[in-house]
Parts: C-alpha cells; sequence; structure tokens
C-alpha cells in the first residue's frame, strides 16, 4: 500500500508541475474525465481549446478544492448558491455564478459568469488541493463526441495532446454533472446531469424548471453533442427490436441499446447490449456502451429514452443530443 500511495503522490505532483507550466492535465473526476488546464492561465486555457477543437467562444467548467474556494472565484454567494454548495458539493453539481476577477476571460468564453464545481473524486481532490488554484477543465473529449469515463478513452482520443494523464479508475457516476444558474433569486437547470432534478428540488423546497430552450449560446446545448460516430435513432422500447432487425437486413451495421424488458430477447444486429436495470449503472456505463459501438464499427444505434426522471432525465437528454442533427462540418 505504502507503493500504490508514493506512486500517487509522485503522480499529483507531476501533474501540479505540468499544471504550474501552463501544460494540459487529463484528470478523473466522479462524472467524466476533465482535461485541465490552470484557470489562471490564458495560455493554458487556450490550449485546451486546441486539443479539443472547441469553439473559443464555449465556456469551460472551473473545479475547485472545497466549498470554502468559491468566494475567490465568483463576485458574489447568493444564499441559494450556498445552500447547494453545502448540500451537493463535493459532487456532480455545477453553479453558474457571476464571475469573479481571478478566473481568465478565456476560460468563461468571455461570460460575465463562470461555471464552478467541487468533484468528488480523490485523485481529483488531491490533485486541487496540491495545485491550490482553480483548474478549469471541460470533459476530455474532441468536441461533440462522447465524454471519457476512463484513461483509456482520454488517450484514444486526445492523445499527445494531453501533457499527463492522471488514471483514476473507471468513473464512478458516468454522465456530466448538473448545470445550474444560480445567478438569479430562482435557480434553474442549464444540463441535467448526475444531481437529479429530485435531488436538488428535495434541498430547495420547490419545483425547479429545465431550462432546455437553449437561449444560452453554449455547448453542451447544440442540437448533436455526445455522439459517437455512428447514427443514432430513437423509437419508443417496443419498436427497438424490429426497426433494428429491418436496418440490418437492408445492409446496416447496427448496434442495439435494448431495452431492459426486452433483454432476454434475440436480435438480428451486429453488436446488441441491454440496458442495465437500474439507472445508475445506466449512466456509469452509458458512454461506454456507445464507444463500444463505434470501436465495433456500427454505422447505426438504435436506442429508446429511459422515463425522465432521477437519473433517467440526463440520460434520456444526452441520447437526444446523441440523436441530434449533426453540424455540417
Ligand atoms: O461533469 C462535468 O461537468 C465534467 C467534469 C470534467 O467536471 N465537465 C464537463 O465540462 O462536462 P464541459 O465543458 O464538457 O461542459 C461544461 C458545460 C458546457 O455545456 C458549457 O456550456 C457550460 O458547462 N458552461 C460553462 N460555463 C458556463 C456559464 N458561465 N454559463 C452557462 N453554461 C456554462
Ligand atoms: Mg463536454
Amino acid at each position: 500500500m505504502v507503493g500504490v500511495t508514493k506512486t500517487r503522490t509522485d503522480e499529483i505532483a507531476k501533474a501540479v508541475a505540468v499544471l504550474r507550466d501552463g501544460g494540459l492535465v487529463a484528470l478523473p473526476t466522479e462524472t467524466v474525465y476533465g482535461l485541465g488546464a490552470d484557470a489562471e492561465n490564458p495560455a493554458a486555457v487556450a490550449r485546451i481549446f486546441t486539443a479539443k477543437g472547441r469553439p473559443p467562444d464555449h465556456p469551460l467548467i472551473v473545479h475547485l478544492a472545497g466549498a470554502e474556494r468559491l468566494a475567490d472565484w465568483v463576485a458574489e454567494v447568493p444564499e441559494t448558491a450556498r445552500l447547494l454548495a453545502e448540500h451537493f458539493w463535493p459532487g456532480p453539481l455545477t453553479l453558474v455564478l457571476r464571475r469573479g476577477r481571478r478566473v481568465s476571460p478565456e476560460a468563461t468564453g468571455g461570460l460575465e459568469t463562470v461555471a464552478v464545481r467541487v468533484p468528488d473524486h480523490p485523485v481529483a481532490l488531491a490533485l486541487l488541493s496540491a495545485f491550490g488554484g482553480g483548474i478549469a477543465a471541460p470533459s476530455a473529449n474532441r468536441f461533440g463526441s462522447v465524454s471519457p469515463t476512463t484513461a483509456d478513452h482520454v488517450r484514444a482520443e486526445l492523445g499527445d495532446a494531453v501533457d499527463f494523464v492522471l488514471d483514476g479508475g473507471p468513473c464512478d457516476v458516468g454522465v456530466e454533472s448538473t448545470i445550474v444558474d444560480a445567478t438569479g433569486d430562482v435557480p434553474s437547470i442549464l444540463r441535467p446531469g448526475g444531481v437529479t432534478r429530485e435531488d436538488l428540488e428535495a434541498v430547495l423546497g420547490y419545483s425547479l424548471a429545465v431550462d432546455a430552450t437553449g437561449r444560452v449560446p453554449v455547448p453542451g446545448r447544440h442540437p448533436s453533442h455526445y455522439a459517437p460516430r455512428a447514427h443514432v435513432v430513437l423509437v419508443d422500447p417496443e419498436r427497438v427490436v424490429p426497426e433494428a432487425e429491418l436496418a440490418q437486413e437492408s445492409g446496416r451495421r447496427v448496434g442495439v441499446l435494448l431495452p431492459t424488458a426486452y433483454a432476454d430477447t434475440p436480435v438480428k444486429a451486429h453488436a446488441v447490449t441491454a440496458v442495465p436495470e437500474s439507472l445508475i449503472a445506466y449512466a456509469r456505463e452509458l458512454y461506454a456502451m456507445l464507444r463500444e459501438f463505434d470501436r465495433l464499427e456500427c454505422d447505426l444505434v438504435v436506442a429508446s429514452l429511459p422515463a425522465e426522471n432521477g437519473l433517467g432525465l440526463a440520460i434520456a437528454n444526452r441520447l437526444r443530443r446523441a440523436a441530434g442533427p449533426r453540424p455540417a462540418h
């Protein structure tokens, strides 16, 4: 055990050195892997956008070691934000607040707000504590594609574009954090994620709107995002098997995300994966399942949406995005 601990300490020290040097570190979080840079170093933050192929006006999340650091990074901490931070940090909740002077404008895409969160992962927290500052980190994937939930996914997708990869094992939650706009009196959910709407409402004591209007020009809200290479089509659960077989017969290489109720149904398709029964396991495995369809060179994935409560809201959101129209580039 001492050896393991020492290796980890060495790795954290190396990662801190890379960050201080303006480099990029891939770090595990409980949601997905992030591609991190010093949030106060504009040149380092700019490298994130290059590595991801992400448009520069799309804001990043600044990761902090603890809720007590929040006041350093935002202009003010409204009561609601304080309450949510207290209940859900460390954890898969991102708060959008009015930005403080410390965060580099490159990290916020020029917005007057900043997204902040404290991740619930021992390696991420050790890195953040040792580094001392904020780490700006989007998910460690190429822009628009599926987020990585293992260190191998990161290496496969970003290769040499990242200076150091901290391997913290597979991510526990598997979908990204819930983003809550907490700038106004009434918070709204900008992106469903690992903290459920029901959890938030229980703490707040009132119902929340899910702002799906896409008015804020930020990524993750483009119609196509979180998308595998294969084209994704969504159908009603009872149509998954027939639609998949029809497409397979017509010469497509079809991957099937089989709804739990049909888990024992034989399907004539290229690749078949039964959706895990629990939403927690489904969220954890969703991106790996989509990546596996790509690895098996499926050109079409047939799936259906889970009921949109609990983690089902985030899973359905990601599946809809994966099935959305692709940008023309
Ligand atoms: O779980 C997560 O949130 C992961 C891990 C690495 O922390 N990060 C992540 O980052 O998903 P990214 O960049 O892939 O998604 C961040 C989302 C984007 O959709 C971005 O538009 C939104 O956060 N965002 C960032 N700053 C914002 C702001 N000031 N106002 C509104 N949305 C913002
Ligand atoms: Mg992302």
